[in-house]
């Protein structure tokens, strides 16, 4: 292994309940970029962990009815399970209630403290005595005016704030307008996204004003050195977990800071940049330590374009993802469904569609096909070969080509078009396994036989090893099913740039490595499932008659119907309603009917079911089948016909 190091880390969560999908971003964003490093040969050191102070998190404790303590400890063997579940690799797990965290905090504000940048002050405004927090200047509208004792409302209990004014310890934020300045033109790459680096310079030239560090009012926090009567500001103690877990402030741990410190890339989410950009290199400055080498920014996971929150109950359980779908299929979907710096919408049906079609049909089919053709032929071994054909030059090509363009894309973090890329190839390698035949070269010509499967065999192996970072388990099982074993020892990217095709393989047979979902059953199940509001655990078996009376029921003719080439699936129909319209509907029934089978005929539909997208076509309405003992479905007609557009009652 290589000398050089990669240290990646995620935002420390707020303990105030489970984590979410959210949460669940940032983490794999970050395991993807560490095991991309080890690919490369690095040393890596991947640390998440938990933000566990602060008045936010003393308040969830209160209504809870517990100590911060125990509230806290309650959620971290949580935590910890649903990291396991995913295959989150991380190296430690800090958390800001550990001694080593809380020393660290300590000798940074006493570091600072003889730098100069902190000094005792009078921090005023509008505070909210019921949950004992400041309201920051976008909380109210500032052209107004008010009384000291009927402040502008909390935004959080909406009671009326009283004007405070108490004694703080400020970090002078402001001498280092210059140089943060200074910094970020001489690091045009600090920040990724461009756009999010320019609102921080644009906010930073704005001026910076002095940032009070400490509280008197809030009890749950680290105690400031030689002054116990104030706490450290909740984000001062977050940030410095990048620098307590590798042994800042430890004296026996100097070496193992000097060699991990600066971090290379700071992973977080949109809403946190301004900490991570402006206050965090400050502090740092301030402390005369080098700065981070780079800030990834990363969009929101919208459900139906909403920030998940406990108040739309929209929040999405990752334990009830991974029961359902495993965690690689989870992992695959975030990384290629959104690209990294926007905000994507969490959809059940694209990712079902994702596992059906990207990683079972072309992926999954691909190793299938070849490993159970091999098998069929009594052929395990599968030896060097020397002289290629054209079409398998073409393809070798094709293959050191991708890695090139995955390598470029993983650099700038665009991990969809790295994914898509890689997508592209398999599509190719499909195509090139077809075209050869080679079921029936297994019986004409065993030579040429050997070759399509070397061929193939030599493009899963490349496939296998950049797909690792996002689903490493089945990648891992793949490899072993070529006869090779898992090594990052090595900079195996560079390996396989180099690799002219000369590997021999040793083959065995394992069962399918992902499995198709049914869409139609999952369909009709919706986001909610996977909300914990929304657990199947939860939801009672009958439904209420109002309810049931809000599913519109109708009859309408089927007038064309037609195939969609990109699904194996899907069938496109019109369908006349009558004097309610004609619609657009898709059904998920290629596998039992032929357009031919569907046109002219009279079905029922949901009628009222909001319009969805499906592979880039708005799906207005649902057609109803009944499954038969055989698995068929069964399209519902009425015995004699009926007008189009006629109610079910
Ligand atoms: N504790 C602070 C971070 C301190 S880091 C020194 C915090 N915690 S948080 O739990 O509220 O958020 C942690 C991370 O999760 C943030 O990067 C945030 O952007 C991310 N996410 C929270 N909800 C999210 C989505 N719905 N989608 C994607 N990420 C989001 O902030």
């Amino acid at each position: 292994m290589s000398n050089k190091k990669f240290y990646v880390t995620t935002p420390i969560y707020y303990v105030t309940a489970r984590p979410h999908l959210g949460s669940l971003y940032s983490t794999v964003l970050a395991d993807v970029c560490a095991r991309w490093n080890k690919l490369q040969g690095k040393k890596t050191f991947f640390l998440t962990g938990t933000d566990e102070h602060g008045q936010k998190v003393a308040q969830a404790a209160k209504e809870a009815g517990k100590e911060p303590k125990v509230f806290v400890d309650s959620f971290i063997d949580v935590y910890k399970k649903i990291w396991r579940d995913y295959e989150l690799s991380y190296n430690d797990f800090i958390r800001t209630t550990d001694s080593r965290h809380e020393d660290a905090v300590q000798a940074w504000i006493k570091k600072v403290q003889k730098t100069g940048d902190i000094y005792k002050a009078y921090y005023e405004g509008w505070y909210c005595i019921h949950c004992e927090a400041y309201l920051t200047e976008t909380d109210y509208d500032r052209s107004l005016t008010y009384k000291p004792d009927q402040g502008p409302a909390c935004p959080l209990c909406k009671r009326p704030t009283s004007f405070t004014s108490e004694e703080a310890y400020f970090f002078k934020l402001s001498a280092y307008q210059d140089k943060l300045l200074k910094f970020y033109k001489e690091n045009p790459d600090f920040i990724t996204p461009r756009e999010r680096f320019q609102e921080v310079i644009s906010f930073v030239k704005a001026g910076l004003k002095d940032l009070s560090i400490s509280r008197t009012t809030v009890k749950w926090g680290i105690p400031f050195p030689n002054d116990p009567s104030h706490t450290c500001y909740v984000w001062v103690d977050a940030l410095i977990n990048y620098i307590s877990a590798i042994g800042y402030g430890q004296s026996n741990k100097k070496k193992e800071f000097d060699f991990w410190w600066p971090a290379d890339l700071h992973i977080l989410g949109k809403d946190i940049v301004r900490f991570h950009a402006v206050y965090w290199p400050a502090f740092l400055m301030s402390a005369n330590l080098k700065l981070p080498k780079q800030l990834l920014v990363h969009g929101w996971i919208t459900i139906c374009g909403k920030k998940m929150s406990k108040s739309l109950a929209n929040i999405v359980d990752p334990e009830i993802l991974y029961e359902k779908y495993g965690a690689e299929p989870i992992r695959y979907y975030l990384l290629r469904q959104i690209p990294v710096t926007q905000d994507g919408d969490f959809c059940l049906e694209d990712l079902e569609q994702r596992i059906t079609s990207d990683l079972a049909n072309d992926l999954g089919n691909l190793v299938n096909r070849m490993l159970m053709l091999a098998q069929k032929n009594n052929v395990s071994t599968i030896a060097v070969q020397t002289n290629w054909s054209e079409a398998a030059l073409k393809l070798r090509e094709e293959a050191w080509n991708m890695i090139d363009d995955v390598e470029k894309y993983m650099e700038d973090y665009l991990f969809h078009m790295a994914l898509a890329r890689i997508w592209k190839f398999i599509a190719h390698v499909n195509a090139y396994f077809h075209a050869q035949e080679p079921w029936k070269l297994a019986k004409k010509d065993l030579g040429q036989f050997i070759e399509v499967l070397s061929a193939t065999c030599h493009s899963l192996h490349t496939i296998a090893f950049l797909l690792w970072p996002t689903m490493p388990s089945k990648m891992e099982e793949l490899i072993s099913a070529l006869g090779f074993s898992f090594d990052v020892e090595h900079n195996i990217i560079t390996n396989l740039k180099l690799n002219r095709w000369t590997e021999e393989f040793k083959l065995t047979f394992i069962p399918a490595l992902f499995e198709k979902v049914i869409l139609e059953s999952k369909e009709k199940q919706g986001s909610r499932e996977c909300t914990q509001q929304g657990s199947a655990k939860e939801q009672e078996s009958t439904i209420p008659i109002d309810v049931a009376a809000q599913i519109e029921l109708r009859v309408g003719t089927i007038e064309n119907c037609e195939e969609i080439p990109k699904s194996d699936k899907l069938l496109k129909l019109t369908v006349n309603f009558g004097p309610k319209g004609v619609r657009t509907v898709l059904a998920g029934v290629k596998k039992w009917y032929q357009p031919d089978d569907l046109i002219g005929k009279q079905a029922v539909f949901i009628y009222n079911l909001k319009p969805r997208k499906m592979l880039g076509m708005e799906s207005h309405g649902m057609m109803l089948f009944a499954e038969s003992e055989k698995g068929r479905l069964e399209y519902i007609t009425p015995t004699t016909s009926v007008p189009d557009g006629t109610k079910l009652r």
